[in-house]
């Protein structure tokens, strides 16, 4: 965090109530977001949890350009189904198109014809897709869902983990937001919406927190309702008075527009050195993190011999950098006839690069250990799973390799 965080966190005010904390944190999300209430909760998936425990229930359909894990189990634990809707192009990794986030607007028409609106209990984007390989939504995308969304009466939520990452994006690649502030696209692309789910540990720059916010006063009674018997009084949700005053102080930050070029600059160094290397990643580089297209780079592994895993494990041996598997591990499915695993739709590692910590001679030290693992890759295998829990089970799961894990390997 950056100093003035710090300065934030030790006028931190902890008064159980009405703590002012509590209101330079409410100031900063309602000037930048627009919505009339808003909910603090220890992290993202608790707005989630309460947000879709409060609207879901089984029959519900909820599409979004991508579920993000903890927001499809969080609405697939209330019985509701969780469907993803991405273009086409967002499951090509290889694809450079410049807003590969975009929801399929065609196949969002379709799925409310076909399940009508009154089942929709609400619509999402994520903004950057995280699991979509962190690319950025279009201000013409969420403009248009927008519309869809209100013809038929269905609130559009915004999953805005990495708001101002996506929104400087559009400031970059779409017509017509050249020249606008960060704070003037942020404003016009929760104007298309009616709510808000956000994980203060992204584009809030803090190290924990959240919150939940909406237009609507009776659902967010209902929604601080349940906050009480679960996260805390609804002037600090489950967090502390200097939480709050660290995330005021952030949401402010991450809007500067060199913090954000340079977040971006370093993100595309990583992605471009290994892709001049020949490692098949996805086009463009995220926001925030460099995606492996696993499937490429070890094309001898079967999807259900979790190619995505072997590169995370090889690259923690070769080099201790912890990347995340986010292909069948954390989405494949069992086939409700037969039981066999059905994979995801990408095999993906992301590299997600923590803000304001690396230099630029860790990530050239990332690039020769990927480099390296790419170099030796013929002789990488699978893994398989030797425990998964029941629900998001590649937080806690033990695998297997079915290999020999770091073969060729110099310890010299
Ligand atoms: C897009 C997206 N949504 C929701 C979450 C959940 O946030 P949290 O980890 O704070 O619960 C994350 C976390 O990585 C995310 O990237």
């Amino acid at each position: 965090m950056s100093s003035e965080q710090w300065a934030g966190i030790m006028r931190g005010d902890e008064a159980y109530a009405g703590s002012p904390s509590f209101f330079r944190f409410e100031n900063a999300v309602k000037g930048i977001f627009g919505f009339s209430h808003v909910i603090p909760t220890h992290q993202g998936r608790a707005a989630e949890r309460i947000l879709f425990s409060t609207v879901c229930q089984p029959g519900h359909v909820v599409p979004n350009n991508t579920h993000f894990d903890t927001t499809r189990a969080n609405i697939e634990v209330t019985g509701a189904k969780a469907v993803d809707l991405p273009v086409p192009e967002g499951l090509i990794p290889a694809d450079p198109r410049p807003f590969k986030g975009n929801m399929d607007v065609g196949k969002l028409v379709s799925l409310i014809a076909e399940v009508g609106p009154d089942a929709i209990p609400l619509c999402m984007i994520t903004v950057t897709n995280n699991t979509g390989g962190g690319q950025p939504v279009s201000m013409k995308n969420i403009r248009e869902v927008s519309q869809v969304c209100r013809s038929h009466g269905i609130p559009l939520y915004i999953d805005a983990c990495r708001f101002a990452e996506n929104a400087y994006f559009i400031k970059l690649r779409e017509e017509g937001y050249g020249e606008k502030s960060v704070r003037e696209i942020v404003q016009e692309l929760f104007s298309y919406s009616d709510g808000c789910t956000m994980s203060a540990k992204k584009d809030g720059l803090a190290n924990i927190g959240g919150f939940l916010a909406t237009n609507d006063a009776s659902l967010a009674q209902k929604e601080r309702d349940l906050l009480i018997l679960t996260e805390g009084y609804p002037t600090y949700g489950g967090m502390a008075g200097r939480d709050l005053e660290a995330i005021a102080v952030g949401l402010e930050e991450v809007l500067q527009e060199d913090y954000l070029e340079y977040r971006l600059a370093s993100v595309r160094y990583l992605g471009e050195h290994i892709s001049d290397a020949g490692v098949p990643i996805v086009q463009p580089p995220g926001g925030h993190a460099v995606y492996i297209d696993a499937a490429a780079f070890l094309p001898q592994v079967k999807p259900t011999d979790l190619p995505g895993q072997s590169v995370v494990v090889e690259l923690f041996v070769e080099g201790g950098i912890r990347g995340v598997e986010v292909g069948t591990v954390m989405f494949g499915r069992n086939d409700p006839e037969t039981g066999a695993e059905l994979p995801a739709a990408m095999e993906l590692v992301r590299l997600a690069m923590p803000r304001r910590v690396y230099t630029q001679s860790h990530v050239d030290f990332m690039v020769e250990a990927i480099v390296e693992v790419f170099g030796r890759r013929n002789g990488i295998g699978g893994f398989g799973f030797k425990y998964q829990a029941l629900a998001l089970r590649h937080f806690t799961a033990d695998f297997e390799p079915l290999y020999e894990v770091g073969g060729g390997i110099s310890m010299s």
